[in-house]
């Protein structure tokens, strides 16, 4: 596949969303200054020669894999759900946030109540939920969501809610409540493994620079 980009020392897969920030900042850490305007931009070549480009947090994995960009910063919320083989390298202990069930607080499920025999559970983390609930020997029917999921509870479209939890607001304003906790996650660096062998000094003075330990 032809690249119509002249060639860039590192090209580095960015979230945008709730780990932008974070990413970017620990980018300018290691002297990948991203220019003002990065959150209109589909990618920005950088003045140490590293090209940035900026992505649904969903599609890293994808560049990643095929080799668009060498590496990359995703949620390990990403990586339980993808289907694309990426290696990760380090956790880089930002983007703290907590993968839960919930219910309706008036449901009292997370009180223990009796859940329903027909049970619908809505989330955009469709395999993991399924994972979840079939160690359980729980028969749930999966609606898949993209997101609000926080509403559906509230309509009557699902009974529980799989969903990512960080400060707990969303579901507080929307009086829900946590009724069992699945997994924890943060933010990863992540490699193309074929780019890593190609690509080491760089790849790995990056990864140090950006890596908390080195950072402390
Ligand atoms: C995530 C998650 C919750 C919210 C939780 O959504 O799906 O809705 O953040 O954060 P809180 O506990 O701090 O309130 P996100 O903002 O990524 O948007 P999305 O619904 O489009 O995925």
């Amino acid at each position: 596949m032809l690249n119509a980009l002249p060639p860039a020392a590192l090209t580095i897969a960015l979230p945008k969303g709730a780990l932008f920030a974070d990413s970017a900042a620990r980018l300018a850490s290691a002297g990948i200054d991203l220019p003002a305007d990065s959150a209109r931009r589909l990618f920005a070549d950088t003045a140490d020669g590293s090209r940035v480009l900026f992505l649904r947090p969903a599609d890293v994995p994808a560049y990643v894999e095929f080799g668009a960009a060498d590496c990359g910063i995703v949620g390990a919320d990403v990586l339980w759900e993808t289907e694309r083989t990426v290696c990760e390298l380090a956790d880089l202990q930002f983007g703290a946030c907590r993968l839960v069930v919930a219910g309706r607080r008036t449901d009292r499920y997370h009180e223990g109540a009796q859940l329903p025999t027909f049970l619908r559970v809505a989330t955009k983390y469709d395999r993991t939920a399924e994972a979840y609930f079939a160690e359980r020997d729980v028969p749930v029917q999966i609606i898949e969501l993209h997101g609000s999921v926080e509403l559906s509870p509230l309509v009557g479209l699902a009974d529980l809610i799989v969903d990512l939890v960080a400060t707990g607001n969303t579901l507080r304003e929307h009086d829900l409540a946590v009724v069992a906790e699945i997994a924890s996650s943060t933010a990863r660096f992540v490699v193309n493994p074929v780019r890593f062998r190609a690509k080491y000094d760089r790849l790995t003075a990056l990864v140090e620079r950006l890596d908390p330990r080195a950072l402390a």
